[in-house]
Formats: C-alpha cells, structure tokens, sequence
C-alpha cells in the first residue's frame, strides 16, 4: 500500500504530539528468515529511518524510539556489543541528513553500565543536531522507565539540599522535570509491533494517559503505511482522562 493514499485519512490537526515506539520483533523476524538476530536489528534501523521521514512530512513534534532496555544487558554478549555498534553506525550513518532536515537527536537513557568513552562518542556524534528546532528523535538506550524515576529521585535529593521547598511543593508537574524528557509533552500514542501485550518498562510515568496501539507486525516490517494505520486508529479514539464522554 502506498503510504501516501493513506494521508488524507489523516486529521493533520489532530496528530499526537509526541509517538512511542517499542520497536519489538527483530529477533523474530531474522529467525523466519533464517538469520542471525543482528540481521533483523540492521533492518530495524532501516525502519527507524522511515518512520524518521514520515514524522517529519507530517510535521510530528516528538518521538522516542525504544533502541535498548536497561534489561536488554541480560542478552548474549555477542548481540548486546552488536547493538551498541549499531546506534553508533546508524549516527555515523544518518545524523548529517537528520542535521540536514532540522531533526534534534537526543540520546535518553542512564549512563550506568555504559563505558564512558562511549557515551562521549555518541553525544559528540549527536550534538551537530542539538540547535535544531523541528522533530525531535529521542533515542531511548540504556532506558528504563524505574530506573529514570530513581535517577530523577536523585538529581531532586541532591537539588534539594539547599532548596527544601523543592520536595515541600513537589507536584507530578514539576517531577517530569527531573526525567529524560523534561521539557517534552508526554506521549500520547505509544506503539508496540509483533504482538506482545507488554510496556517492558517503558516511558512508565510519561504514559500516563497515552493510547496504546499493538500491531502484529515485526518491526522490520514496520513501514509508513502502519504508522500512518496507527496514526488513523489514534484519531478514533475518544480520550477521557478520568472524565466524562465529550466533555
Ligand atoms: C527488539 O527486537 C529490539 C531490541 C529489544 C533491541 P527483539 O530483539 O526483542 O526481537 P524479538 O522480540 O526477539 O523478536
Ligand atoms: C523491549 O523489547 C525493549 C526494546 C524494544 C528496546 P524486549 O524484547 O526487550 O521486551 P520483552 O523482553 O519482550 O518484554
Ligand atoms: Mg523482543
């Protein structure tokens, strides 16, 4: 299907400010093919590539990609060097064209476990794109959703010291601004592909009141057309927040 058939279906109004994207199913994907993993996790960057495009046609302002979990460590040795490897080529590969197009690439995540000289090279790698003022791409590595809560914990604690009001009139408000995306909205459409029912210690505190929309797809295979699927079936939505219908 062409994806461009599918856009006048869309209410470009009404678009989500900010999408989520646990990219499941490269693993799977490979292993119908007959693979090996790290061959479905390079054709799931080929995905992120287009979703970047097609979020900047449609002018979106934020979304975050789920490239690697705090959990993700637990995996073979082999496939967790493969994915560090692979955020850093797919910088290498992409970031002047990202720059070009006036996408701002933030890299979310904790820095522990990481090896610091890494975490320099891909911030270094990133940074071109800081200044830039329209799509916003947050790489979410070496995310998790507690972890960012307690590193928020922290960074409040040790602000606090000589400014105690800061946890006397400490609302849900004002505690996004201790997380990775302070500054953003929040997500209001998270998407998940190849079927599993599960956040997986996702942006936990920012998905609050998102949609959550679940594709059997495989990541892979995740292309323009499903996003803007997605995208249709976000509009049809009736979002309540607690209310009453159409308030
Ligand atoms: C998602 O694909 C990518 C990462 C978690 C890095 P998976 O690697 O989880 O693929 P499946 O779930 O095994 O198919
Ligand atoms: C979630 O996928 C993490 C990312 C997409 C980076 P996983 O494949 O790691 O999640 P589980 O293990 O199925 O919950
Ligand atoms: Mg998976």
């Amino acid at each position: 299907m062409n994806y461009k058939k599918l856009i006048p279906r869309l209410d470009l109004e009404r678009l989500p400010a900010h999408v989520g994207i646990i990219m499941d199913g490269n693993g799977r994907w490979a292993a119908r093919k007959r693979r090996p993993r790290m061959y479905g996790h390079r054709a799931g960057a080929r995905s992120v590539r287009q979703m970047v495009e097609l979020g900047v046609e449609l002018k979106l302002g934020y979304i975050t990609f789920y490239a690697f979990s705090t959990e993700n460590w637990g995996r073979p040795e082999e496939e967790v060097q493969g994915l560090l490897k692979l955020l850093k080529e797919f910088l290498a590969k992409e970031i002047a064209e990202l720059n070009r197009q006036n996408i701002r690439v933030n890299i979310i995540g904790s820095e522990s476990r990481l090896d610091p000289a890494y975490l320099a090279e891909i911030r270094e790698m990133a940074s071109p794109t800081f200044g830039n003022t329209g799509l916003t791409v947050n790489m979410a590595f070496n995310y998790g959703g507690r972890l960012e809560i307690v590193e928020g914990i922290q960074k409040l604690f040790a602000e606090s010291r000589d400014k105690p009001e800061l946890i006397e009139k400490l609302s849900p408000q004002a505690f996004s601004n201790y997380l990775y995306t302070a500054g953003q909205p929040d997500p209001d459409l998270i998407i998940r592909t190849s079927g599993e029912s599960r956040i997986s210690n996702f942006l936990l505190w920012q998905m609050a009141y998102a949609e959550i929309y679940i594709t059997q797809t495989l990541w892979p295979d995740f292309d323009k057309a499903a996003f803007i699927e997605a995208l249709i079936d976000f509009q049809s939505r009736e979002r309540r927040y607690g209310g009453v219908e159409s308030q």
